[in-house]
């Protein structure tokens, strides 16, 4: 008698199930959910074009804070004109308060951790 089949059957139907989170997660893109971002505050611009703040907020944050205890200069002008204190604190968790909601749901996604919040101020989850 063989039974090779059989058992090459069951094995590849355990091998599928075994492996189905991986074939779901890549058929559907992800296992972990995609970050949900809340934006809280009443104005409809950031500091600087969205997409710039997307991908080069942490640049932006070096700058004010190179420039701030550097040189003094804390006062920072908006393309459109606007003008903000450099500040991590009052500025960018004035609009963006809801930090577990914002910040947090994209750090935790990317698994970065920002250590900022060691020394500075975290929002309070109202403004
Ligand atoms: C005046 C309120 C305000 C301030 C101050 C502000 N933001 Fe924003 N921010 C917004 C708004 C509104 C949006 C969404 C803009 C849009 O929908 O196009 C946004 C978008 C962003 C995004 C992009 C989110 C995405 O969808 O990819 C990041 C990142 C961000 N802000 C970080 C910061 C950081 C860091 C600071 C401080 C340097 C800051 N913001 C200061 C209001 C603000
Ligand atoms: C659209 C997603 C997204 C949002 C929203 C976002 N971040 Fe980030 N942030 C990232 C990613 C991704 C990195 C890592 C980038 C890298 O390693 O180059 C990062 C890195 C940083 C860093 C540098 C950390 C380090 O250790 O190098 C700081 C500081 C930071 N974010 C602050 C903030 C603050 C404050 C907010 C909320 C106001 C915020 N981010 C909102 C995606 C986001
Ligand atoms: C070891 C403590 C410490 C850590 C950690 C730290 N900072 Fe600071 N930061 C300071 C001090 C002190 C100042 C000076 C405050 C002043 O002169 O108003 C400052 C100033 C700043 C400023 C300008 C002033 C302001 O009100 O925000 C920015 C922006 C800033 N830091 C961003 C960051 C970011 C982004 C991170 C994380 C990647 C970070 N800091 C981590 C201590 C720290």
């Amino acid at each position: 008698m063989n039974n090779s089949g059989k058992i090459f059957a069951g094995l590849a139907i355990f091998l599928l199930l075994i492996t189905l989170p991986l074939w779901y997660s890549a058929a559907f893109g992800g296992a972990t959910e995609k970050p949900d971002l809340k934006i809280v505050c009443d104005a409809k611009e950031c500091v600087a074009p969205t997409a710039y703040m997307t991908a080069y907020h942490m640049d932006l944050l070096n700058e004010w804070r190179d420039e701030v205890v550097r040189d003094r200069d804390r006062l920072y002008t908006a393309e459109n004109g606007k003008t903000f204190d450099k500040s991590l604190s009052r500025t960018c968790m004035n609009c963006h308060y809801n930090k577990a909601d914002f910040c947090d749901q994209c750090h935790d996604y990317a698994g970065v951790k920002p250590y900022c919040w060691d020394c500075h101020v975290e929002p309070k989850e109202t403004p």
